[in-house]
């Protein structure tokens, strides 16, 4: 028992900015604090995840209305799986993206109407909102040049798809400072850690 609640986190950003490396830092400070951490990902995290992340992002042409349906049942299985049974358990859950993704990425991106997909994505998740969610800032230059080669449908749209997204992620997090921490994915990974670590202490979730 860690005799706390437990807290959910998501990283959110573009393509290339970083998110992962900052889940890693993060994960294991909070262990080797005594916290009890699941560190996972969206899409994937569950073995129909990854079968659906497998068809939505290696798969040929998927029309925009069922690539959101397709994220959405992803989330909605993980969530009910393994996110809430391990906050239940009062673990510190670290997502490597979360709703905002798809609101971003479908809503945005995809011309699908922000508020639409996030009405769909709330009724997928049961309404599980983050404590904290991290944005990780970078242009869609500097994302695409970390990217290197394309992997996926996604990451291969042009710099307007990714810059539509970027100004979706940096709108959302204005507009709720209590509950979003926006950091610059182009500092060195361990400034924007420390940057991280000081809001997620400041929160209670670990003792400074
Ligand atoms: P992934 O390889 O996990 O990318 P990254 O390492 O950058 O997080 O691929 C996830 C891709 O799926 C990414 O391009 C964003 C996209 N995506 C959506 O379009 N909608 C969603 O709901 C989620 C979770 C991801």
């Amino acid at each position: 028992m860690t005799g706390r609640d437990g807290v959910f986190i998501a990283f959110e950003g573009g393509d290339g900015a970083g998110k992962s490396t900052q889940v890693r830092l993060l994960a294991e400070v909070l262990r080797a604090r005594g916290r009890e951490v699941l560190v996972t990902r969206q899409p994937g995290g569950t073995p129909l995840g990854a079968a659906i992340r497998d068809l939505v992002l290696h798969g040929d042409h998927v029309s925009p209305r069922a690539e959101a349906l397709l994220f959405a049942a992803d989330k909605a299985h993980h969530v009910d799986l393994v996110i809430r049974p391990a906050l239940a358990a009062g673990q510190v859950v670290l997502t490597d993206r979360y709703t905002d993704s798809s609101v971003a990425y479908q809503g945005a991106g995809r011309d699908l109407g922000a508020d639409e997909v996030h009405d769909l994505q709330m009724w997928a998740v049961d309404g599980l909102v983050p404590d904290l969610t991290v944005v990780v800032d970078v242009s869609p230059e500097e994302g695409r040049r970390r990217r290197g080669e394309v992997h996926d449908r996604l990451e291969a749209e042009a710099d307007a798809f990714h810059a539509s997204i970027r100004e979706h992620f940096l709108a959302v997090a204005r507009g709720n400072p209590q509950r979003y921490l926006v950091v610059d994915g182009t500092r060195p990974p361990e400034e924007i850690h420390a940057e991280v670590l000081a809001r997620v202490e400041a929160a209670g979730v670990v003792d400074p």
